[in-house]
Formats: C-alpha cells, sequence, structure tokens
C-alpha cells in the first residue's frame, strides 16, 4: 500500500512467522479431514501423516518419533513434567507425601510456565529450590551439588534463555542429575531450531518443545519423553498420543509442526551463520554509535540471534514505544512480562540494577530480517535514546521532585 511503513521485526523469540512452505503444506492439509484416530481410509490417511510428522520432530531431536508426545505447546509440555511429578507424590490422603522424593529444583531464570509451575508445587507441600545463575546467566553448578540430595524428585533447566539467549551446560548438568537419581526436564523451547539440539546426547528425561518459534504454527508443541521415564496425562479422555495426551489431533498444525522441523534440520548450519552475523552487526553498530550501552548474556554461549542490551538512563517501555513508532518491534524482558512494570526476573537473576533492568531491550532476529534492517536500527535508536536520557536526566529526581 503506497506511503505503508515498513515493519522490521526484531521479536522472533517471542514468535516467529510461518514459513511460506509451513504455511503451504498446512493449507493442503485442511482438506485432509479425517479423524487420525478413524479406523477408515480417511483415518488412516490422517494418521499417517500425523506419524509422519512425528519422525520429522524427533529427527530434528535425533530420537525415534515414538519418544514424541504432541501437546498444544511449550506451556502444556512443562505443565505436563510437573504435574506428572505432583501426581508421582501424591498421597492418598490428597496431600504430599513425606516418605518419597518431593523435592525440586529449577533456576531463578526459568519460562514463567516453568516459573509458576514450581511455584504452584511449592504450594502444595513440595521444597522448591531455585538455583542462582552468574552474571551471564549461567548455572551455579555449586549451588546445584549442594541442593541435590536423595530426595530430590525433579531438576528443570531450561537450555537456553529466552530473554538473554544464554545458552546452560545441560549435558554436564544432566549428569549431576542423573548421578543424584533425578529426573531432568529441560526446556528446549528457544534453543530448538537455533541450535543442535541432541535430546539422547544431553541426558534428559523430558524435552520440552513449541512449533511457534521455529517458522511452524502456534498452538502445538511436543514433550521428549526419554523411555522409561514417568509421564501422567494432564488431559484425559481418549487414547491418543499412548494415552498421554488426549484429544483430537490437530492435524494442519502437527503437520505444520512437522514441516517446521524439517525445513530447521536442514537449514540450521545456515541460520546460526546468518543470525551470528546480523546480531553481531547490530550489537557493533549499537555500541559504536551509542554510549553506555550494556550487553546482558553469555559473550559466546548464546543464542545467536538473540542481544539483550541495557540502555542506562533510558526507559524500556519508552525505547519500545519509540521504536514501534519508527517502525520496529522489540521487546522489553519477555513478551510474557510486558504490560507488567516488574523489571525482568531474569534481569535480576543476572545482578542487573533494578534501574538498569528497567532500561532493556531484547532484539530477537530471524530469517526475514536484513542487514539493511540492522544499520536502519542502529542509525534510528541513537536519537531514540539521546532523547530519552536526556528528558531522563530534566526530571528532577527523589521525594523533592516527586510533588
Ligand atoms: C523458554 C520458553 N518456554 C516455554 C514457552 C511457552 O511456549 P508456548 O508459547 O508454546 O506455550 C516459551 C514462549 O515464550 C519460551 O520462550
Amino acid at each position: 500500500m503506497p506511503g505503508e511503513q515498513k515493519r522490521i521485526y526484531l521479536d522472533y523469540n517471542a514468535t516467529t512467522p510461518l514459513k511460506p512452505e509451513v504455511k503451504a503444506a498446512m493449507i493442503e492439509d485442511l482438506e485432509v479431514y479425517g479423524n487420525a484416530s478413524s479406523m477408515h481410509a480417511d483415518g488412516r490417511l490422517a494418521r499417517a501423516r500425523v506419524e509422519e510428522a512425528r519422525r520429522a520432530v524427533g529427527g530434528l531431536l535425533g530420537v525415534s518419533p515414538d519418544t514424541i508426545v504432541f501437546t498444544s505447546g511449550g506451556s502444556e509440555s512443562n505443565n505436563t513434567v510437573f504435574q506428572t511429578m505432583r501426581n508421582l507424590a501424591l498421597g492418598e490422603d490428597g496431600r504430599i507425601r513425606s516418605d518419597v522424593r518431593n523435592e525440586i529444583i529449577t533456576t531463578a531464570i526459568e519460562h514463567p510456565c516453568v516459573f509458576s509451575s514450581a511455584e504452584f508445587l511449592k504450594s502444595l507441600g513440595f521444597k522448591v529450590v531455585f538455583l542462582p545463575v552468574d552474571r551471564y546467566g549461567k548455572l551455579e553448578t555449586g549451588a546445584l551439588k549442594a541442593a541435590l540430595n536423595e530426595k530430590t524428585l525433579l531438576v528443570s533447566v531450561m537450555m537456553a534463555n529466552n530473554e538473554i539467549g544464554t545458552i546452560q551446560d545441560i549435558k554436564a548438568i544432566g549428569k549431576l542429575v542423573k548421578a543424584a537419581g533425578a529426573w531432568y526436564h529441560t526446556d528446549a523451547v528457544q534453543a530448538l531450531g537455533k541450535i543442535p539440539v541432541d535430546a539422547v546426547d544431553l541426558g534428559a528425561d523430558y524435552l520440552t518443545m513449541s512449533a511457534h518459534k521455529i517458522y511452524g504454527p502456534k498452538g502445538i508443541g511436543a514433550l521428549y519423553l526419554r523411555k522409561g521415564a514417568p509421564l501422567l496425562p494432564l488431559i484425559h479422555g481418549g487414547h491418543q498420543e499412548g494415552g498421554f495426551r488426549a484429544g483430537t489431533y490437530n492435524n494442519a498444525g502437527i503437520l505444520g509442526f512437522g514441516k517446521a522441523a524439517l525445513l530447521a534440520r536442514d537449514s540450521l548450519e545456515d541460520y546460526g551463520r546468518e543470525m551470528r552475523g546480523l546480531r553481531n552487526r547490530l550489537r557493533d553498530g549499537l555500541a559504536r554509535n551509542v554510549p553506555d550501552i550494556q550487553i546482558n548474556g553469555h559473550p559466546s554461549d548464546v543464542l545467536p540471534n538473540t542481544l539483550n542490551v541495557s540502555f542506562p538512563g533510558a526507559e524500556g517501555e519508552s525505547i519500545l514505544l519509540a521504536l514501534d513508532l519508527a517502525g520496529i518491534e522489540v521487546s522489553t524482558g519477555s513478551a510474557c512480562a510486558s504490560g507488567s512494570l516488574e523489571p525482568s526476573h531474569v534481569l535480576l537473576a543476572i545482578g542487573a540494577d533494578p534501574f538498569l533492568a528497567h532500561g532493556s531491550i531484547r532484539f530477537s532476529l530471524g530469517w526475514q530480517v536484513s542487514a539493511a534492517d540492522i544499520d536502519y536500527v542502529t542509525e534510528t535508536l541513537p536519537p531514540i535514546i539521546a532523547r530519552l536520557r536526556a528528558m531522563s536526566t530534566s526530571v528532577p529526581k527523589g521525594p523533592a521532585g516527586a510533588g
């Protein structure tokens, strides 16, 4: 449309657009109306497509398809694991038993769907430990060793953080967890499709995935379940998904996830190289053009597409709105936390000053971003930051100025 402003989307960790091939495959699949649980020809056709998608999702993790349980997304997969733990430790009187493993260990930087699930178990009587991370967002393994004991039931550590992109040493952490005899879960929603994820090599019992972070559709995800690991259904009903997750198959969603998984596997190396190049261009351009910025997250163990930056003296929501007016879409902290004035729990956990945490922006890049887009951002942002900083220093601070 003439005069329509170009939008530069830099919020791929919140969600991704469908890849054209995924969209085409889903539209075609909408014609396949059979219920994948039906025994007749239309049902069998639908089921065959579901199983093909399962092979593709398993292929992205290097595991056999029968270890993949489709769910409605990352939140459901994570909740299913935590609710399984609840049910394992639940006594006949409805209370958490004290004679079985009933302790949960997780980290201070998990996504809200893990964090809240852990808080919920705590409210039921579980002991829950939220492990600290260092200033780059890496788990303190000393703290993990100290927390593990014979009562530990589950350890849940995200593979890569959605806000700052820091990647954990999931394999090494897993060895400690398994030596302590606990179940090991990793939320790999942000890692999948961005870095190699080999579920067997990582030693995870459970691994969470979501399609809409890898250019697939929203409302579909999966849980990898190592053979022998317990899983109790969150949703009871029919026998779909081996009895682990009832409900008529979401055929088009599952097919779209499968297609996105195939494309992600084939392009993983190119994606990493391209994203790293663009992210470094953004980082260097901002460092050159904006004084006094601070990069949050690990310098090398970080998702190739993610850059989290604090702009001291400028407020995050104001930066976000000014960028939005200029056609650039970013996020402050996680999308789920936006609208809240609380500083990000992740930035606080890495020891950021609450003042700095308020002035932080997450840039997360994806396939549709070009070098020209990045250059537009590094030219557009400096005057915005200068203006916001000037405004904040011109406002009197403290009680005297509050009236
Ligand atoms: C690390 C992480 N885990 C879980 C989720 C939730 O996934 P879904 O949106 O599929 O429920 C997200 C989404 O932001 C995420 O970033």
